[in-house]
């Protein structure tokens, strides 16, 4: 069975546009993103344009700031400073990857961790870890427990999920996540001895690697939950095709749910960043 994931976004995206139009009744407060592209990758520029439409379409207030590829990371700083001072700017997104030049940690350290709807800031990493109120936590991470649970229900207790990938954006927080769920979690990386063995013990398992379609359908318990946030650009039969990491025409026949690619995790990401900013200005506004 299908999880989809453009569903589930789109509901989200109602009830959010509720929550902006009740923070503006109430508060008088309109939350406003502000994205940041640096150069002129065509894959980054798809992903701003749809944040920037999207942020909209829910009522609240988008800018894009877009810089040259060639900008210094001084210039950039200075961008993010008068960012941070902004009391109309309640959530700042810098696209990644940055060009070479730019030293991206130190980029995300400067970002106020009030701001930070991408939640990679170490303040909301160590929040989030801690399990601390007030922490904002990475998008795509979220996107994924709303799924499993969009498939299982609310209670995820005792569920073994094994996160392939450990990377700081999506392995790493997934795991805090469902861990916080009560789930049994297990975090597999290119070390993991017997990989296949180890996907196969799981409930609910999460391909979070960047290998096009490497999980198979003897990786799967049949009946189990596949989150799958791989987003693959290959080419076959002379086409270009977006493929997530989970092989989906064979893992479909075993799995009892299944995001596609596209259409599964990505929209969650982007909803849930609009929830990330909502929660910035309701919390920090
Ligand atoms: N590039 C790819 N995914 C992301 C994301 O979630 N946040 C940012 N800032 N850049 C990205």
């Amino acid at each position: 069975m299908n999880i989809d994931g453009k569903q589930a976004a789109a509901d989200l995206r109602v009830k959010l546009t509720k929550e902006v139009e009740s923070l503006k009744a109430e508060r008088g407060i309109t939350p406003g993103l502000t994205v940041v592209l640096v150069g002129d990758d065509p894959a980054s520029q798809v992903y701003v344009r749809n944040k920037v439409k999207q942020t909209r379409e829910v009522g609240m207030i988008s800018d894009e700031i877009r810089l040259d590829e060639d900008t210094t990371e001084e210039a950039l700083l200075a961008t993010l400073a008068k960012l941070n001072n902004d009391e109309n700017v309640h959530g700042i997104l810098v696209q990644l990857p940055l060009p070479k030049h730019i030293n991206e940690e130190k980029i995300i350290a400067t970002i106020k961790p009030e701001k930070d709807v991408d939640g990679f800031h170490a303040m909301n990493s160590g929040r989030l870890l801690n399990g601390e109120k007030g922490a904002l936590v990475p998008c795509t991470p979220q996107g994924c427990v709303i799924l499993a649970k969009r498939h299982l229900g609310d209670d995820l207790s005792g569920k073994h999920a094994v996160i392939i990938g450990r990377s700081n954006i999506v392995g790493k927080p997934v795991s805090i996540l469902f861990l916080q769920e009560n789930c049994t979690v297990t975090i597999a990386h290119s070390r993991t001895q017997n990989l296949p063995s180890m996907c196969r013990q799981a409930d609910i398992l999460v391909a979070a690697v960047g290998r096009p379609e490497m999980v198979k359908a003897d990786w799967v318990k049949p009946g189990a939950t596949v989150i799958d946030v791989g987003i693959n650009r290959i080419e076959r039969d002379g086409k270009n095709k977006l493929v997530g990491d989970v092989d989906f025409d064979d893992v479909s026949a075993v799995a009892g749910g299944i995001t596609p690619v596209p259409g599964g995790v990505g929209p969650m990401t982007i909803a849930c960043l609009l929830k990330n900013t909502i929660e910035a200005a309701k919390i920090y506004g």
